[in-house]
């Protein structure tokens, strides 16, 4: 074992010169060390003003493809680097390297951190011999707007369920520690509330209350970081009218003083220069100015530091500590990593033994299983083993299942539902529009038991800079569904989509498997589930609206003043006139094969102390004779308090395994932290008084008892 060098991280950077210094926190792509920037680099990029000096005095890299690039790029700088500081290589690890894991928010779907970690860990395992040594991941924005492309890239809109998601990724990214092998540090991300964007139009307007960013939004990130994010990212956004790359108030006040938190803050993709654009700063020194002094660190993709930061420093309008300091947390982070030791670290040029191999595929088919939603299903799955099936829509032949951000993710090498489903199907045909089939595919379609419809919205409809006004399935896919009727057959949709969709069209289906993006084993993993192999057990971690209108819409809101009752009288009330409040799918909801009903829920007191424990417990029958697992959410309703509070916030879940015809009793240990929030000015309350307590199989059924916060 190399013994590791002892690095005395203030003399390193006392032995820096200012440019030196100030390179350490500009982060560009690989091309630069490698290409004659003269001759290849043109067009914008020439705007960054680089030079040979500048680039060989860069601190990161953004993006990497592969080991023998690491390597070539590494070797190049340290043989023009004074200092020998190696460079530290990030990248875009989202859900897999090459196996290819279910999306985010497919993954939130699990409920299950312990399949959210082994992904993390896998995708680690494999981008790691490529040299990567931080992923930009977790996305622990919060969603409520399907309109947003990026809903895919998160955990929903749950804080609760996101906090958990997001550390859990954080511990698999780890593993046995940053410095160990086969491992990635995680850069959680969007800061702050990139989800929250006015129009779920990405990039826009962001204006969150405090009392929404300290009991919901800050949330996640706090989870990430409590985990061992490393670093975190300034989201593209403006918070309350400040762009977040220069918000001293999330950069400073909540991440250092509030959070006591040393992560090395990084700009998103030239967000610094972005700010220019916000009207935030005239030009790219005030950008300069603004951003050290608002606490960010690293500079993505933009120069504004090594343009001006010298001269700002030198004209005393920036004082040198902040350079310091940052330049510190960066040091201290490539020695944590344990790149001082080993520059190369990570690198394997043969990754066959590693990447795509035979276990990696099949845990990413197990993750795939608990992440897909069954939304419907009136009988007519499992299909029988001999089922003749006609397969139709745009999915129906698709390799193109892997998701959003699968950089090195090869689509080809897995197969399509049709390739796993072949001794099934006696009809195939992926046209999207009902009028281009036939009488004569009528009448083959006619002899098939059941019609799987295979739809969705291509995975370059999700994503950055990929929201959308109309969220129904594209291209009027859902008018395929007639073919049922015309053909009398049971029908099957399959969604492949990496948003909530508008789903009205679709409700003549007998059953409709939400199935998201899942990975490199998508096909199989929906094949298993649709023959009853496996028990679909996935939940949904955000609401999917009746209709574009509705949005936002959350299960956790307020409950207004005038409140829309079961049996009031509703005509001055919190309503629409051509639509109910609720969504079409709550979150939490999800079926299974199994018949979990929910019985004998106790509470250990009625009345709870401040610094009592309080067991909530239930019993789950498993009523059929499908082994399954569930997911038990628990719930509360704070009444009465300083501020209004949700009608209802999940505070914990545990998924369970119940066999056929049996049960099982799950308990739930409440404090007073569990009840705690947060009021305007982030600071921590409580309310004696009565508070609901709900479990239950979603968001919108549970068993409900109450109790009282006494002093
Ligand atoms: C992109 C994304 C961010 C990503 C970064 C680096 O614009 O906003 O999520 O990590 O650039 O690729």
């Amino acid at each position: 074992m190399q013994k590791k060098k002892e690095i005395d991280l203030n003399q390193i950077l006392n032995n820096l010169t200012m440019k030196e210094k100030i390179g350490q926190l500009l982060q560009i792509a690989p091309f630069y060390f490698i290409r004659n920037i003269d001759v290849e680099i043109f067009g914008w990029l020439r705007e960054l003003n680089l030079n040979e000096e500048k680039i060989f005095n860069a601190g990161s890299v953004l993006g990497i493809g592969s080991a023998k690039d690491m390597i070539e790029v590494q070797t190049k700088y340290l043989s023009k680097s004074r200092h020998k500081i190696p460079l530290i290589f990030m990248a875009d690890i989202i859900h897999g390297y090459k196996t290819i894991f279910p999306v985010p928010i497919a993954l939130a779907s699990s409920f299950n951190e312990e399949l959210v970690t082994l992904s993390a860990r896998l995708s680690a395992e494999e981008a790691s011999t490529a040299g990567i040594h931080v992923t930009f991941s977790p996305m622990a924005d919060l969603s409520r707007d399907p309109r947003w492309g990026r809903v895919v890239e998160g955990f929903g809109e749950d804080p609760v369920l996101s906090s958990r998601m997001a550390a859990a990724m954080v511990k698999g990214y780890i593993g046995e520690g940053i410095d160990k092998e086969y491992t990635l540090t995680p850069c959680v991300k969007h800061f702050a509330g990139y989800g929250a964007c006015d129009g779920g139009r990405d990039y826009n307007t962001v204006n969150i209350s405090n009392v929404d960013l300290f009991n919901m939004h800050l949330k996640p990130y706090k989870s990430a970081l409590d985990a061992g994010s490393r670093l975190i990212m300034a989201a593209f956004n403006t918070l309350n009218g400040i762009p977040c790359t220069v918000n001293s108030f999330l950069l400073k006040n909540i991440l250092r003083d509030k959070w006591q938190s040393d992560a090395v803050t990084i700009s998103d993709y030239d967000g610094s220069k972005q700010v220019i654009a916000h009207g935030v700063a005239k030009d790219t020194e005030e950008v300069a100015y603004k951003a050290i002094k608002s606490g960010l660190d690293i500079e993505m993709q933009s120069t504004t530091y090594s343009s001006h930061l010298e001269t700002l420093i030198d004209n005393g309008l920036v004082d040198v500590k902040l350079l310091d300091e940052a330049v510190y947390r960066v040091l201290k982070l490539k020695k944590d990593i344990g790149i001082f030791d080993n520059p190369f670290k990570g690198a394997v040029l043969d990754d066959s033994k590693i990447v795509l191999t035979e276990d990696k595929l099949l845990r990413s088919k197990q993750i795939a299983h608990e992440s897909l939603v069954m939304l419907k299903n009136d009988g007519v799955l499992p299909l029988k083993k001999d089922c003749k099936i006609a397969l139709i829509g745009p999915y129906a032949d698709s390799r193109n299942i892997i998701g959003p951000w699968s950089w090195h993710g090869k689509r080809d090498l897995h197969e399509s539902l049709y390739e796993v489903l072949l001794n099934h199907v006696i009809f195939m045909k992926t046209e999207e529009d009902i009028c281009k089939y036939s009488d004569s595919d009528i009448d083959i379609i006619k002899k098939a038991d059941v019609i799987l419809f295979a739809l969705g919205e291509s995975d370059w409809l999700s994503g950055e800079a990929h929201s959308r006004t109309d969220i129904n399935l594209p291209n009027n896919q859902a008018k395929l569904l007639e073919i049922a009727n015309i053909s009398k057959l049971k029908s099957v949709v399959l969604l492949f989509n990496g948003r909530p969709l508008t789903l009205n069209n679709i409700q003549k289906a007998d059953s409709i498997i939400e199935c998201w993006f899942l990975g490199s084993k998508s096909s199989e993993a929906i094949k298993d589930v649709i023959f009853g192999n496996i028990n679909p057990s996935g939940k949904l971690p955000i609401s999917f609206p009746r209709n574009v209108g509705q949005i936002p819409i959350y299960y956790n809101h307020l409950n207004t003043g005038r409140p829309l009752t079961k049996n009031g009288n509703n005509e001055y009330v919190s309503k629409y006139l051509d639509s109910p409040n609720e969504p079409l799918y709550p979150f939490g909801y999800g079926l299974s094969y199994s018949n979990f009903e929910y019985k004998d829920m106790k509470l250990s007191k009625t009345k709870m102390k401040l610094n009592d424990v309080l067991v909530a417990q239930v019993e789950v029958v498993n009523n059929s004779k499908y082994n399954g697992k569930e997911t038990v959410q628990l719930y509360i309703k704070d009444h009465f308090a300083e501020i209004s509070r949700p009608v209802m916030e999940l505070i914990a879940f545990k998924k369970i395994q119940v066999e056929a015809y049996q049960r099982a009793i799950v308990k739930f240990k409440i404090s007073i932290n569990d009840l705690m929030y947060f009021d305007s000015l982030g600071n921590k309350k409580y309310d004696l008084g009565k508070f609901s307590v709900m479990i239950g199989t979603s968001s919108v059924e549970y068993l409900v008892k109450e109790f009282e916060l006494v002093e």
